[in-house]
């Protein structure tokens, strides 16, 4: 079997495989039990899913039920601001994996008009380090695709680890990388392949132009983990196919030189 690469995450106790799996869109076809299964027999250890997305959970926790061991970390997210809703969130989350305990609890999807309300007494945070508290959760995070809302939370240091967009496609959070690696914040990479619409339009290009010479999966998976400071990528997958093409590329690449990098943005640039 190809060998994942492992990661620690920020501060935390926990070594992630560099490639992980965005389950939230896993159980929208007949295959996203099997790609489950697959990504966890090649070793990904990283499982990304929400509250938001219950059959997301709900697959996962059959996953769990059907195997041996559950030897791997599952990051999920709530979307509530309140103390009381989030902890009702992680009580929901535990009974629909069927685990005691959580490794990563996000606060998700927090913008500049929230952050407030989820940091203040009575939010969403306080929530989760009570979660915390009774053991029900090991390490919290926060998602968010608002840069202001990524810096705060990398400079408050009450995160673990945070989950932001990058790609060969946006790149604007680079430095913010940079900040999270100096503060020890683990960096949790969402849409590493630029998202569903992007990688569709991709594979139509390669599929109705043989001599397509634009961007592809494997450029964008070699350039999110050629930055040193992510923790994890977490591409989606739906199809087993995908895995196995995302482990060998995560299993067998080699930091990619500025060049390179250069010539995957400007691919990336290309695309529409
Ligand atoms: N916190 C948040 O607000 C938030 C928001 C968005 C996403 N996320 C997280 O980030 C994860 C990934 O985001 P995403 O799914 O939106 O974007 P993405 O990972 O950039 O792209 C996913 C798309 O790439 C395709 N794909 C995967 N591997 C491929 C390969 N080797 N070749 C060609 N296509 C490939 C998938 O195909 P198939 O599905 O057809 O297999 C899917 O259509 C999500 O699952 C979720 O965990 C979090």
């Amino acid at each position: 079997m190809d060998t994942l690469k492992k990661r620690k995450l920020g501060k935390t106790e926990l070594m992630v495989t560099e490639l992980g799996l965005g389950a939230m869109d896993t159980p929208q076809v007949p295959e996203g039990e099997e790609t489950l299964q697959l990504a966890l027999d090649s070793g990904i250890n990283f499982i990304d899913t929400a509250r938001i997305h219950q059959d997301s959970e709900y697959l996962i926790g059959k996953v769990i039920r059907e195997r041996a061991n559950k030897d791997f970390y599952i990051s999920t997210k709530t979307m509530q601001n309140e103390r009381d809703a989030a902890q009702h969130d992680v009580d929901r989350s535990l009974r629909i994996l069927g685990t005691d305990h959580i490794d990563l609890y996000h606060l998700g999807d927090v913008k500049e008009s929230n952050w407030t309300q989820v940091m203040s007494e009575g939010g969403a945070l306080e929530g989760l380090k009570i979660a915390q508290i009774r053991g029900l959760v090991s390490y919290i995070g926060l998602s968010s695709h608002d840069l202001i809302t990524v810096e705060r939370a990398i400079r408050s240091q009450e995160f673990d680890a945070v989950m932001v967009e990058y790609s060969a496609f946006y790149k604007d959070s680079t430095d913010l990388l940079e900040l999270a690696a100096s503060l020890d914040v683990g960096i949790i990479v969402m849409r590493p392949l630029g998202g569903s619409g992007r990688t569709s339009s991709m594979r139509t290009a390669q599929q109705q132009n043989e001599k397509y010479s634009g961007i592809t999966a494997e450029m964008l998976l070699k350039y999110v983990l050629s930055n040193p400071n992510i923790s994890v990528a977490i591409p989606g997958a739906r199809y087993p196919s995908r895995i196995s093409e995302n482990v060998t590329v995560a299993s067998s690449y080699t930091m990619l030189e500025k060049a390179e990098k250069n010539r995957i943005e400007f691919l990336a640039s290309q695309l529409f």
